[in-house]
């Protein structure tokens, strides 16, 4: 996607330094975050200098190929595998980080000559993040025709092209239906603690010159109830074998809702987003974040200084669970690159096995 005219992707590799867009400082500064090693690259992950699921996947893969350039040619693999241990620490429910580890773990297996498994470690990585542009891409194309011209989109979190390697999944839709012509308005849920639908959902729309409305994150049964959404489409961070779905905090009660409403609750990620390894949604490792980022809020004052305000009383203690788990019979269907399914064991399984 473009910013100022020049297009850019989230994540990508430069030489040995990983590059990322800047996503806390977003959207009041524009700026690229560089990663010389892949223990920087690692820090960026769990920081969230980026974030989202396919993005994290992105980075963790280019973090893997810059191990692969600074390892000693005496014993790549030994190094390589403990650049994997430190990048699978970062974030634990996100499946694309998994994903991309040990694809590049894979492309080099019993490869012995230095030069060749630094060459196959950056061409992996590099497929990863063009694969997941490629496969959002398609998204877009799968799920336009569930938006109908002048619909109202609800979404929650950051699900658009900063959170993948490029278009994003529950906006890529939306992006395909306005440059079908259509009108699409979007309401988008701030999404507290970390605000990305306040900060990075409604800028990312509104550079594309797309209507959003920021909606406080308490607001969307209020919309719902008045029949003033067509459907919700959000993403994913993992999805289980059986259909359910871990997405960012705040997704399960909003796919309660639409359910009660009758209003139709699409889930779009890319296959690499599936992991069969978990039956049921209650296998996928739920993240626990700090509780500042409950206690406070963070932004930018009018003067141009960013910093935290305290929200709660001193001592008050914080629960910050950072995804949970909508089950599967709360979801209309799952929006992936190779079609629209089910939340179904059968269907997921079929859809996975898919060429
Ligand atoms: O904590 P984040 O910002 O990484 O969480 C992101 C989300 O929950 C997205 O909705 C999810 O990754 C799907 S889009 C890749």
């Amino acid at each position: 996607m473009k910013v100022n005219g020049k297009h850019y992707r989230t994540v990508w590799l430069d030489g040995g330094t990983v590059k990322m867009i800047n996503q806390p400082l977003l959207p009041h500064r524009f700026e690229v975050f560089e990663c010389p090693t892949h223990r920087d690259t690692a820090e960026a992950i769990r920081t969230m200098v980026v974030r989202g699921a396919g993005a994290i996947g992105t980075a963790a893969g280019y973090g893997m190929a810059q191990a692969a350039l600074e390892a000693a040619d005496a014993d790549p693999h030994a190094f390589l595998r403990q650049a994997a241990e430190t990048l699978r620490r970062t974030r634990p429910t996100a499946q694309n980080l998994f994903y991309a580890i040990d694809r590049v773990l894979a492309a080099v297996d019993g490869v012995d000559d230095p030069a060749a498994l630094r060459r196959l470690a950056v061409a992996e990585a590099q497929a990863i993040s063009d694969e997941d542009a490629e496969a959002a891409r398609r998204i877009g194309e799968y799920g336009e025709p569930l938006i109908r011209d002048g619909a109202t989109v609800l979404t929650h979190c950051n699900a658009g092209w900063l959170a993948f390697a490029d278009w994003g999944t529950a906006l890529s839709p939306v992006y395909a239906a306005v440059r079908a012509g259509k009108t699409v308005r979007v309401l988008a849920d701030e999404t507290r603690p970390r605000s990305q639908g306040a900060r990075l959902t409604a800028w990312e729309l509104m550079a594309e010159g797309v209507d959003v409305t920021i909606i406080a994150d308490n607001a969307a049964g209020h919309y719902l109830s008045r029949g003033q959404v067509d459907l919700v489409i959000t993403g994913a961070d993992r999805i289980a074998a059986n259909g359910d779905v871990a997405n960012k905090i705040g997704t399960y009660e909003k796919a309660v809702l639409a359910h009660a409403h009758g209003v139709p609750f699409y889930v779009a990620a890319p296959r690499s987003t599936f992991d069969s390894d978990c039956s049921a949604g209650t296998d996928i490792p739920i993240e626990q974040r700090c509780g500042d980022e409950v206690l406070y809020a963070y932004g930018w004052t009018d003067e141009g200084e960013w910093g935290r305000v305290r929200i709660a009383p001193p001592g008050a203690k914080a629960g910050n669970p950072a995804f949970d788990v909508t089950p599967a019979r709360y979801i209309t269907g799952l929006i992936t690159e190779v079609g629209v399914v089910p939340a179904t064991v059968d269907a997921v399984a079929e859809m996975l096995a898919r060429p």
